[in-house]
This record gives structure tokens, C-alpha cells and sequence, in this order.
């Protein structure tokens, strides 16, 4: 396995532009992947493509532009098959994680009475949608801010219809044990319904190993474009889920009054698809897998460690969830007693010291109420992050605080 050392890192300079980005002169550090990571020129240049070639639409007529671009749609879904470990027609092309989910949660057509189970450490995208659909129930937290996994043991008792869980923290980096998460679920006859938008960009997540039922991703946070998701469905079980969206191309047949579906997974693809956004996943997932996913897992290991070590020098902050037995990534998210508005500190961190990173709930307000009590700043790696752009982000964040803490 080839490690990715600092002097292979400085190479992706050549491949992805925003890397070399400067502001006022002086580089971009750019630190938040967990939001949308930066894209390489070779998915640029395969949207560009379609866009640039005879971009026809896809499915519908018979001349040989729409095969070649249909051919080229179909065989990114493979390829995303392929990297998950399921069939192609379980794979369904959505706009987002946001999206996927809601398809689930709305088209299993839960009852009321029905009883749920949400990890409270989700995304909202993990969260809302299950909201007011049926019973819910969220697994509580630990003091330290991992999961409590004698209540979720509690609460499976209740035989809940589905388990919704969150693989990856957007909020803290740390992954779940996901297989027994989900074995727990199945002793219980839950569906299981996974997030891993912030897992399947760094590490290998085979479904049909870990026996996933659905599971949702987005292109945007693994170097491809936005507006393109991902939704991985059990054929039985997209089998049974009702359509979101009803159109074109979603159909077999139509006569006044009634219809017939189109075979999964094209009957989820209601109207035109972002079908550039399936040439540039394509690419995307090339460019990770030329890397290699054992690599990148190994960094994200080790950008998690090197980040917790540089938090818990400073006494002055203080990082959500620091327990350095949890297995976690290039995320760290920091409050800093004393003061909860951080906006002045990202704006700073930007203007003066070209460091993008994120503050707020990061749309997991539940979770960052209950840890912090307010908002965190967040650091967020990917596999092109070195280093020095760590070391930079804390001295940064010293000499800032130096002055806005002791006003
Ligand atoms: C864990 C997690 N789930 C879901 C989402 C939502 O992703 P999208 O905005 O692409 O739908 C995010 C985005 O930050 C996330 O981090």
C-alpha cells in the first residue's frame, strides 16, 4: 500500500486547480470537504464531454447518439455498483443524499403507529424526513458524544419497521461499527437505512457484506459534481417503493387514467436525468479508486488522529467528541468555551489566513446543541489535505483566539 506521503500529496496539485487557488496572494487552505470536497480536472473534462459533444438525451428514441450517451449513463451506474458491491439496477441516479432519503422514507409508506429508530447524530437529511411519518425514536448519546448502545439495544425491542443510521458523523468524524449496528437491527427484523455520504468517499462500503438495505451517497462530497446522488435500494426492496416523481421515462406504458412502471431502477428517474453528473461520477470514482480506497481510508485514519493529537494541545477549546479509541476521520469540530458566536473567528480564519472551513449546527442542530451548547467550528480533510494546512489552521485559530477570547 502506497502511503499518501506529503510529496505525493503535493502532486494532486496538478490534477485538481483549486488546490492552487489564491486569495490576496497568499494560498487557499481549504478545509471543508465535509461540505463539498474539490474537484479534479479529469471529471471537469468528462462533463465537459457530454456538454461539449452530441449531448442528446438519454432512454428515449432509437438514433445512435442517444445509445452512445445512454451506454455512457448505464455504465456509470455499473461503476458505482461496482464500487459499492450490489447490481446495477439497484442503483438509483437521484439529485442527492437529501433526496435518496426522502425517497425511502416516503415511499416504504410507513403508518403512523409505525415505530422508527434515528441515531441522534444524524444529518438533518437523516432526520426531517422520518420526522412526522411515524413514531420515532432517537438512540441517546453517551457523555463523551458516542452513541449509547444499551438504549439502542433498549429501543430495538419495540421491533421498530426501520433503523435509520448515520455510518460517518459530518459533525466529528467518527464512524459507528456499522456491521453491528446493522446485525442488532436484523435480530430485530428492521430495515436498515444508511447514511454514508460522509463514509463512501473515504472507505470501501460493501452493501451486500454488511447486508444494507438502503443506502444513500452524494457525488459532490468524493470529487464529483453536485447535484448528482446516489440511492443503493435491495431489489426487493426497490421493488416494493413507491416512485417519488412521476413523468417521462419513468414508465412502460400509459393510457388515459393509468400506467405502468418502468423496471427499477428507472422508475425512480422521473424526467430528464443529470446525465453529465453520471459521466463526471464516473470519473470521479475512477480518479478515488486510482488512489486506491485501502489508501485513502489509511489517510482519513491518520488526518483523524493527527487532528485530535493538535485539538488536544490547547486547553483554550475544546473538540466535539475527543475519545481517541473511536474509530474516525479527517473531521474535528472544536467549541470554545467562553464564546459561541464563531462566525468573527471563520471570517477571520478567511480573510486573513485563506482557511475555509464551516461553522454553525452543521445541519445536525440536535447533536451540537447537546454537545456544545452552541455553534463549533469545523475542520473538514480529503485525501489532497497535508499536514502543514492542519498545522497553519491551529496556529490560525491560536492567534485568533489570542485576540477574540480575551476581549
Ligand atoms: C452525513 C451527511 N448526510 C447527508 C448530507 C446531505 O448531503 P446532500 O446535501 O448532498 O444531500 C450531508 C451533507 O453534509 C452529510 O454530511
Amino acid at each position: 500500500m502506497k502511503l499518501l506521503s506529503e510529496e505525493y500529496k503535493d502532486k494532486f496539485k496538478n490534477d485538481i486547480p483549486g488546490l492552487s487557488k489564491e486569495l490576496d496572494g497568499s494560498p487557499v487552505i481549504y478545509l471543508d470537504n465535509a461540505a463539498t470536497t474539490l474537484k479534479p480536472r479529469a471529471m471537469v473534462d468528462a462533463m465537459n464531454e457530454y456538454y461539449l459533444g452530441v449531448s442528446t438525451n438519454i432512454h428515449r428514441g432509437k438514433h445512435y447518439a442517444i445509445e452512445e450517451v445512454s451506454n455512457r449513463y448505464e455504465h456509470a451506474r455499473y461503476k458505482v455498483a461496482e464500487l459499492i458491491g450490489c447490481s446495477g439496477n439497484e442503483v438509483v441516479f437521484l439529485r442527492n443524499t437529501t433526496e435518496a432519503i426522502n425517497l425511502v422514507a416516503n415511499g416504504i409508506e410507513l403508518e403512523p403507529s409505525d415505530d422508527v429508530i434515528v441515531f441522534s447524530d444524524a444529518h438533518h437529511s437523516n432526520m426531517l424526513p422520518w420526522f412526522s411519518r411515524a413514531n420515532i425514536h432517537f438512540v441517546q448519546f453517551m457523555e463523551n458524544g458516542s452513541i449509547d448502545w444499551d438504549h439502542y439495544r433498549k429501543l430495538l425491542q419495540l421491533q421498530p419497521k426501520v433503523v435509520a443510521i448515520n455510518y460517518c458523523s459530518n459533525v466529528t468524524g467518527v464512524y459507528i461499527p456499522l456491521k453491528a449496528a446493522i446485525d442488532l437491527a436484523k435480530h430485530y427484523g428492521a430495515m436498515v437505512v444508511v447514511d454514508a455520504a460522509q463514509a463512501v468517499p473515504h472507505r470501501r462500503v460493501n452493501v451486500s457484506e454488511l447486508d444494507i438495505d438502503f443506502m444513500a451517497f452524494s457525488a459532490h462530497k468524493m470529487l464529483g459534481p453536485t447535484g448528482m446522488g446516489v440511492l443503493f435500494g435491495k431489489k426487493e426492496y426497490l421493488e416494493q417503493l413507491k416512485p417519488g416523481n412521476l413523468g417521462g421515462g419513468m414508465v412502460d406504458w400509459v393510457e388515459l387514467g393509468s400506467y405502468r412502471l418502468r423496471k427499477i431502477p428507472h422508475r425512480f428517474e422521473a424526467g430528464t436525468p443529470h446525465i453529465a453528473g453520471a459521466y463526471g461520477l464516473s470519473a470521479a470514482i475512477d480518479y478515488l479508486n486510482q488512489i486506491g480506497f485501502d489508501e485513502l481510508q489509511q489517510d482519513d485514519t491518520e488526518m483523524g488522529e493527527y487532528m485530535l493529537a493538535k485539538a488536544m494541545e490547547r486547553d483554550y477549546l475544546k473538540p466535539v467528541n475527543p475519545d481517541p479509541n473511536l474509530d474516525r476521520g479527517g473531521v474535528i469540530s472544536l467549541s470554545f468555551p467562553g464564546t459561541d458566536n464563531l462566525d468573527d473567528f471563520a471570517r477571520i480564519l478567511s480573510d486573513s489566513y485563506g482557511i475555509m472551513c464551516r461553522t454553525g449546527h452543521l445541519c445536525a442542530q440536535p447533536y451540537i446543541d447537546e454537545m456544545s451548547k452552541g455553534q463549533v467550528l469545523r475542520a473538514s480533510a480529503y485525501f489532497y489535505t497535508s499536514r502543514d494546512n492542519i498545522d497553519s489552521f491551529f496556529n490560525s485559530v491560536d492567534e485568533i483566539a489570542s485576540v477574540l477570547l480575551a476581549a
